[in-house]
């Protein structure tokens, strides 16, 4: 698959099969996260969490539907079943708000990579703020002290194929 056809083919998936991702493929996509450009080059205020015990995603899960309950007033399923969760923790940077402009761009390119492997995902900013709120949970994640969960995906192999809807951006030219 080429660039251009992975960019095409990537869409959020939120009903997963229960199998595994394989390591190898796992692997493939940390290394697309660790290949992106970051500001500065301060590849040292970015780390990865790679989650995959069942009891870990359960309690993310239940904390991510809990925040989202007291936000919305009502409450979602945000258990997709997926078998795969990688969050993305930063500290902060020179200038605030960038951190999360890192933290997007590793993302996306750990779910193109895994799209051009037929793995599908989706990207979460739910779970992670969810995360960062509950200490004991970022304890148990083993997510090393001064760095935030900002952004995360759920990696699997989806239940249902629908197709990668289109969207569009206002876009002006002068
Ligand atoms: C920064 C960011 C945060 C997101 N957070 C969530 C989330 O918490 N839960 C979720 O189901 N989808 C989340 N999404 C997925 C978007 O809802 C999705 O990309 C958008 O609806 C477009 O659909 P598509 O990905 O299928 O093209 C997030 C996407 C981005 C870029």
């Amino acid at each position: 698959m080429n660039t251009l056809e992975a960019i095409a083919k990537r869409k959020s998936t939120r009903s997963y099969k229960p199998e595994q991702i394989p390591e190898d493929a796992l692997q493939t996509i940390l290394k697309a996260g660790c290949a992106a450009p970051i500001a500065m080059a301060r590849y040292d205020s970015l780390h990865i969490t790679v989650v995959q015990k069942q009891e870990l995603l359960d309690r993310i899960n239940a904390v991510t539907a809990d925040m989202i309950a007291q936000m919305l007033g009502e409450r979602k399923n945000v258990d997709f079943g997926a078998k795969t969760l990688i969050l993305v923790s930063s500290t902060p940077v020179h200038r605030p708000g960038t951190e999360y402009t890192n933290a997007g761009i590793v993302v996306e390119n750990m779910v193109l990579a895994a799209t051009d492997l037929g793995i599908d995902s989706v990207i979460l900013g739910g779970a992670p703020g969810a995360v960062a709120r509950d200490a004991e949970l970022m304890k148990a994640l083993e997510i090393p002290e001064g760095f935030t969960p900002l952004l995360g995906a759920f990696f699997g192999y989806g239940a249902d194929q629908a197709p990668a809807k289109e969207h569009t951006i206002a876009i002006n030219r002068v």
